[in-house]
């Protein structure tokens, strides 16, 4: 039966140019400190000169040089003789910060990486429906077992209807609460998907159907705290089955030692923002994605192409 897991977190809900605004204030701030203190005589005008350039390149570099910034981030989970590559690309955001040249670069620089299966999981969509063109790029992709994606929380709260019929269109089937099953070299795959769970119409039931019931499962959940629920309905046919999430952005702006600098936008805690981890033994991959919502900065967490080798 459809049912709400967890309620939306709202982490940062203003406009965009209220960010951008921000920027331009800090570096204003910046930059007036900076030609300040090289009129003050002594180490404090050094010091302040010092602090000032080291803002403003920080701001700079995270508002406009790590967001663009495309790496590959490598995964390896479970075990066993076979094999096969997933590449999982999540929350590309499209709208004010990343447009169809964005969506080209990721869309290239994951077919040049030849994986088996393409999982697309979800937040194409910064907001608006005007945007859904930019993902072209996308409709070009081609994986020997298929690509696959669902819709995130961004999609499906103001632009639902816009997004389905775009996806409808556009050839990739959108995996919401179903799944499908493909082979390769004689395995039986299954791919499955969950709607999104603040503003769809999540049926995990439905969506877990057939998972566990071949060789290899694969679901796409686009929050993670879809995972426990999930994990808890599958028990005994949780055996090689493998999570995919994004939605954290792995807190786009991070610190050394600190982590996320926001809260992150789900009820599992501040642990789970990137990375692979475990829910009643099942693998989840958790990614970072590959845009920007709210601030369009990114700090010491650079936009990612996952790719996940699944032994099973
Ligand atoms: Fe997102």
């Amino acid at each position: 039966m459809p049912g709400k897991y967890s309620k939306p977190v709202y982490v940062l809900d203003l406009p965009w140019q209220i960010f951008d605004l921000a920027i331009v204030s800090a570096l204003a701030f910046f930059s007036a400190a900076f030609f300040w203190s090289r009129s003050v005589e002594g180490s404090f005008g050094i010091l302040v000169m010092l602090a000032s350039a080291a803002g403003f390149a920080t701001i700079f570099y995270g508002s406009f040089i790590e967001p663009r910034r495309l790496r590959v981030r490598r995964y390896s989970v479970g075990a066993g003789e076979r094999s096969l590559t997933v590449a999982f690309l999540s929350d590309i955001h499209v709208g004010p910060y990343k447009g169809r040249s964005w969506v080209r670069h990721v869309a290239r620089k994951t077919q040049a990486l030849k994986p088996d299966v393409l999982l697309l999981g979800g937040d194409f969509l910064y907001e608006k429906a005007e945007a859904l063109p930019h993902l072209a790029p996308l409709k070009d992709m081609r994986a020997p077992l298929g690509v696959y994606a669902i819709l995130g929380n961004h999609d499906e709260w103001k632009s639902r209807t816009e997004a389905l019929a775009w996806f409808e269109a556009s050839g990739i089937p959108l995996l919401h609460n179903r799944s499908a099953r493909v082979e390769k070299d004689g395995a039986s795959v299954v791919i499955a998907g969950a709607e999104d769970d603040w503003y769809g119409e999540t049926d995990l039931a439905a969506a877990l159907r057939d998972v566990g019931m071949a060789d290899l499962s694969l679901v796409m959940l686009h929050n993670p705290d879809l995972a426990h629920p999930s994990a808890a309905l599958l028990q005994a046919r949780s055996g090689k089955t493998v999570f995919f999430s994004g939605h954290t952005h792995g807190g786009q702006i991070r610190l050394p030692f600190v982590g996320s600098v926001m809260r992150l936008p789900h009820y599992l805690g501040r642990r789970y923002d990137r990375g692979v981890f475990s829910f009643d033994g099942v693998p989840l991959v958790l990614g970072a994605g590959l845009g920007e919502s709210g601030p369009r900065a990114r700090l010491f967490c650079p936009p990612e192409i996952v790719l996940v080798t699944v032994r099973f």
